[in-house]
């Protein structure tokens, strides 16, 4: 095999163009085609920055025609040559009016047929890419997915820094914080019995620098939560995270929001207007069904519980009798573009939300076609088409139960419905701040209420008098970041009162002491001089995911985990030696 002795890199594949033609220069990279036409070889090699024809003439020099030959796809090689113009150009690509007329070969290293072909579309199947995670990132959407990443990191890095943001790094090997996942535990050789837990996020250590003076905090911090995985969902994750002392919700949006529009100029190139829209929780939950609206489209839920409250459909106005609600969607042209089987499996998309039917009603020219219709009055039926904007063409679809489970349904059926009619504008951006979300939200299984966010969040100044009388009342300081429909990122403004954290945790169920053993030293360090402060965190993979338009955040990650949360090239988790685990004083009991 050859070496680089004697020879330098001069130009990258991808960076090559007329302007170098006549020049003699080196490249190297990986053989991305081989083409034998018999006198004549070419060979497209490709670096991070694109590809270069190669081309090697059999009556120019015979033996360096004889060893190109030899070449194989993904082989890595060097090439010497002077730049021309081409006589076959290739419009597909950058530099397809150019080619190297190749004087010099050097072959580094040969490579066995990869399982794959690496080329930009692909259909092979996830778990093969990822185990062989090294070629499918030698793809050039992959390359690029990781390109755009390093640029938001580094924006977000740039941006915090020139607004006093200090970045500090936070232990990995820590004790159980408070996001409310299931930890990832690591056991202590020297402390048998005892455990480290990876931080599921670093938000009692950034409250603490905040103790500290540092006044302003940043972090690019891997996260871990024991969780299922989904589309925009790692157990091990990214997070942009920062906290400001002495602050209020308008100042933490602020800088935020110029962080973001940094962030879509530099990388898309898009000029996003500030403020963005803000919408308190109730109203996306009405209007969208979800705390995380996708407002690119319309599709809204409209309550029309006042007009079916004493209807002949028994199961509406038995459900406004029984304090739940019924609500619709409007679908515009909806006569036309679902049919009755796919209204039926729409009522079958809703029942995995728990919803129990779909009602419809279709506002034909001549009247309405619908299962329910005999059972309302003309009155009622115009009602409802009136409050729902209902035109000739339109079909409306309903769901009556108690409000979460019409939120949820009808929530996810109105992206069901856009997917399916194609009335996303893929080209859109929209950003909104969700506020005004409930402190504590009530918890069936566990009969008490739990923090919604974290116990740590700060509940609006207004209805702290409420905590211990109607705790389902109180808001929160508390804000997220929604990007077309996903959960970007989020914060609060926290409590920097020990008594009222005191009462926070009373209101919770969690117990003085269990509260001194997971939070003890934050609350000691509360007794010292606390600044108010507040921060949020963002999903980087999320937003990165978002920018490139990527259907999972496995796309904008190098080497993600699975759906069974094992990683597929390095075959992690794995057993190890008894030796270790004596060593931990860990016994690992046999799965049955
Ligand atoms: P939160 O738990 O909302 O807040 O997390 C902040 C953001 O992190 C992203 N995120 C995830 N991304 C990928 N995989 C996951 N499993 C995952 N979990 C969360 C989301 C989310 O909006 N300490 C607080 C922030 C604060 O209050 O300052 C926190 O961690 O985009
Ligand atoms: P039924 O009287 O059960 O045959 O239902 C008549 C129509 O109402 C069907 O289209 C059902 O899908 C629908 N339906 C049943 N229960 C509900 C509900 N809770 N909310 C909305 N529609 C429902």
């Amino acid at each position: 095999m050859d070496t680089l002795k004697g020879i330098k890199r001069s130009h990258y594949c991808g960076q090559l163009s007329e302007a170098n033609i006549g020049q003699t220069v080196t490249v190297m990279g990986w053989v991305d085609v081989y083409r034998n036409l018999g006198s004549l070889i070419f060979v497209d090699l490709r670096d991070r920055y694109g590809k270069i024809q190669l081309s090697f003439d059999t009556d120019i020099n015979k033996e360096l025609f004889d060893k190109a030959a030899s070449l194989r796809n993904e082989y890595v090689i060097a090439a010497v040559g002077e730049v021309v113009l081409r006589s076959a150009p290739n419009p597909k690509i950058p530099t397809g009016t150019i080619e190297i007329k190749v004087s010099e070969l050097r072959i580094l290293s040969k490579a066995e047929t990869p399982p794959f072909e690496i080329k930009d579309e692909t259909d092979v199947k996830d778990e093969l890419r990822l185990k062989y995670r090294y070629l499918d990132l030698r793809r050039k959407p992959m390359h690029q997915n990781l390109v755009l990443r390093h640029k938001v990191a580094k924006i977000a890095r740039d941006f915090y820094d020139e607004n006093g943001f200090l970045e500090i790094e936070t232990p990995i090997l820590t004790k159980s914080t408070p996001e409310g996942a299931r930890d990832y535990l690591v056991p202590s050789r020297i402390h048998h019995g005892k455990f480290y837990a990876l931080p599921q996020s670093p938000q009692l250590y950034k409250q603490i620098l905040m103790l500290s003076g540092m006044d302003r905090y940043f972090q690019i911090a891997k996260c871990f939560r024991d969780e299922d995985l989904r589309a925009d969902r790692q157990p091990e994750f990214t997070q942009i995270d920062l906290e400001m002392s002495f602050v209020e919700i308008d100042d933490v949006i602020e800088v935020n929001e110029r962080m973001i529009a940094r962030v879509f100029k530099e990388v898309m190139g898009m000029d996003i207007q500030t403020p963005f829209m803000r919408m308190p929780y109730k109203e996306a939950m009405e209007r969208f069904g979800s705390d995380k609206p996708d407002t690119r489209f319309g599709l809204e839920i409209v309550n029309i519980s006042d007009i079916v409250a004493d209807c002949g459909f028994g199961v509406f106005s038995g459900a406004v009798k029984d304090g739940s609600s019924v609500r619709a969607i409007n679908i515009d042209g909806g006569a036309e573009k679902l049919s009755r089987k796919e209204l039926d499996s729409l009522g079958e998309f809703v029942k995995t939300y728990r919803a129990k039917g779909l009602a419809w009603m279709v506002r034909e020219e001549s009247g309405v076609r619908s299962p329910i219709a005999k059972f309302l009055t003309e009155d009622e039926i115009n009602a409802i088409f009136e409050k729902m904007g209902t035109k000739v063409g339109d079909t409306v679809v309903f769901v009556a139960d108690k409000d979460k489970v019409v939120f949820d349904s009808l929530g996810a059926l109105r992206c069901e419905i856009a997917r399916r009619l194609d009335l996303i504008d893929k080209s859109k951006f929209n950003l909104l701040w969700v506020t005004e979300f409930p402190l504590l939200e009530y918890d069936e299984e566990e009969g008490r209420y739990v923090a919604m966010h974290h116990p740590f969040t700060s509940p609006m100044d207004e209805d702290i008098e409420f905590l211990e009388t109607d705790p389902g009342r109180v808001r929160a300081k508390a804000y997220d970041i929604i990007l077309n429909g996903c959960e970007l990122g989020g914060g609060s403004i926290r409590i920097f009162n020990s008594q009222l954290q005191e009462k926070m945790f009373e209101v919770i169920g969690l117990d003085k002491e269990d509260a001194q053993a997971r939070f003890g030293y934050l609350l000691e360090a509360f007794k010292y001089g606390t600044p108010p402060h507040g921060g949020m965190a963002y999903g980087l993979d999320r937003f990165v995911m978002l920018l490139c338009g990527a259907e999972s955040i496995r796309e904008v990650i190098a080497f993600p985990k699975v759906q069974n949360a094992s990683e597929l090239m390095t075959n992690s988790p794995d057993v190890v030696y008894d030796k270790q685990l004596e060593e931990l004083g860990v016994k690992t009991i046999e799965e049955k």
